[in-house]
């Protein structure tokens, strides 16, 4: 017989229709010679009710029915007398697939997310993993239909690159290499022209970089693809391994970059409500009874759009009445999660984005403001800088904190280069950048999208680790 998937058992009506269904066993439960056997497939968060006859199966199969077996169930499709469910099975014919014994690690409900992290490998087949992990796939599905949508192009950008995007060094190297004879130079230098790529080479931080070049050939393009980041943060936001989703669009300016933020975050929002209700619903009372109610409220709100400035003025009256911040906030420094939490959960309590930061801690593409003579700069909406700035746009979010870091990028060949050469950098593996400055070059801008903060922010979990299948972390690369 056919076999179908649990959520479309469930939908059916046809009572009285022989039936195939195949699962994981939930629950095993027995009452006056019936049994009840709650069946997953991971088509949904629902379980289907097995009924049955004791006496109908031979006692050795019931006995290898337990929690974690793997089973195929033929039976006719009834109306379930019980509340909650419209259709249960009258098992006939019950075979076990896989066995699963009184090892198997998952038996107890309420184990702690600690101790599902060691069991990474198994914990998909649980209520909450099984959520948030359709809910990912439900949120790559949202993106893809914004932008093709609105005439992106999905644009592949390379993960193993000689350049560094964010110029924070925070890379993983490539190397087929025999790291026990490293070949160097006169200075010490490890020679890497006998390197499978014949130059150094590492794995991406972001595609931005490319990306832009997509951009400003194709008019506007996505990425979507992971990224790669050697930080020594062990935080409940940071992976070394994480997804990024990248737009960049030529012709843009700080105005449109910051209505694509929001408008692109709340059309995934929306997504989430609208094609995962099931599994919300059974977030929303489990882990995060906020958390349906805090997604329908981030549709309604307009997001504050706020100058770094002014940003630093609020924490500094907040400040002057007592409240503590354990990290400085001068104008120039760059804000700690504290200080963004305090302007979204207290200050405004809704989404922030943040434009014109300085750039002593921005990356060297971004538009730069109009200097005033005393050395500072004019930014959005006419707004005074007491220092140059730049025009990074990024959102902050409730619980998240950053969640898009973006800009506008340097579209003058000479203003990039003076930067360029302020900071010292050394282009020679990003010639290719710098002719999108020399031929034809556009004003445009982007954005990266972390997607695990996003998928934190619609499930309600509270750890990065907790929304992508198998995390990679300082010191854990399992599975
Ligand atoms: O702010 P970031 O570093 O920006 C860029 O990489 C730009 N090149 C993006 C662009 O303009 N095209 O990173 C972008 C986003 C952050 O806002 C955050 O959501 C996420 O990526 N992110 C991380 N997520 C998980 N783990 C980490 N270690 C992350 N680092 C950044
Ligand atoms: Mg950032």
């Amino acid at each position: 017989m056919k076999r179908t998937k649990v959520i479309d058992a469930l939908k059916r009506t046809d009572f009285g229709a022989e039936i195939n269904v195949k699962g994981w066993v939930r629950s095993k439960r027995g009452s006056k010679g019936i049994f009840f056997i709650a069946l997953n497939d991971g088509s949904t968060i629902k379980n289907i009710q097995i009924v049955g006859d004791d006496a109908n199966f031979p006692e050795e199969t019931l006995k290898r029915v337990t929690t974690g077996a793997c089973l195929s169930v033929d039976g006719k499709l009834v109306e379930s007398p019980a509340a909650g469910q419209a259709s249960e099975i009258q098992a006939t014919q019950i075979e076990v697939l896989g066995d699963c014994d009184n090892t198997y690690p998952l038996q107890k409900k309420g184990a702690s997310w600690e101790y599902l992290r060691t069991v990474a490998h198994l914990r998909p087949r649980t209520n909450t993993f099984g959520a948030v992990f359709r809910i990912r796939h439900n949120m790559a599905m949202a993106i893809h239909s914004y932008f093709h949508q609105h005439g992106y192009f999905y644009f592949h950008t390379p993960l193993i690159t000689a350049s560094d995007c964010e110029g924070a060094g925070n890379m993983f190297q490539v190397t087929t290499k025999n790291l026990y004879d490293l070949k160097k130079d006169e200075q010490g230098k490890i020679i890497y022209s006998d390197d499978f790529f014949g130059e150094q080479t590492s794995l991406t931080v972001s595609g931005q970089l490319e990306g832009e070049l997509g951009a400003t050939a194709l008019g506007a393009i996505y990425t979507f693809g992971p990224t790669f980041r050697a930080e020594n943060s062990n935080t409940p936001r940071h992976l070394a391994e994480f997804w990024m989703i990248e737009p960049e669009i030529a012709f843009m300016d700080q105005e449109e970059l910051m209505d694509l933020e929001e408008d692109f975050i709340k059309y995934c929002v929306r997504w989430a409500l609208d094609n995962c209700r099931d599994d919300l619903e059974f977030l929303n009372k489990m882990v995060d009874k906020g958390l349906i109610e805090r997604l329908e409220g981030v549709l309604k709100e307009d997001f504050v759009r706020l100058p770094y400035t002014e940003g630093i003025h609020i924490l500094q009256e907040a400040k002057a009445q007592g409240h503590k911040f354990e990290f400085p906030c001068e104008w120039g420094d760059d804000l700690a999660s504290e200080h963004e939490r305090y302007l979204v959960e207290e200050h405004f309590k809704k989404p922030v984005i943040m434009t014109d930061y300085p750039r002593s801690f921005k990356s060297f593409y971004m538009k730069q403001n109009a200097a005033t003579p005393d050395g500072g700069s004019i930014g959005y909406k006419g707004a005074v800088a007491p220092g140059p700035t730049m025009q990074g746009t990024d959102v902050l979010f409730p619980s998240i904190g950053e969640i898009i870091g973006g800009s506008v990028r340097e579209e003058s060949y000479d203003k990039l280069m003076t930067e360029i050469n302020r900071r010292q950098m050394d282009m020679t593996h990003l010639w290719w950048y710098l002719d999108t400055r020399r031929y034809g070059s556009c004003p445009h801008a982007g954005f990266g999208l972390g997607f695990e903060r996003l998928i934190l922010f619609v499930t309600g979990m509270q750890n990065i680790r907790d929304v992508i299948p198998f995390p990679r972390t300082p010191k854990n690369a399992e599975f």
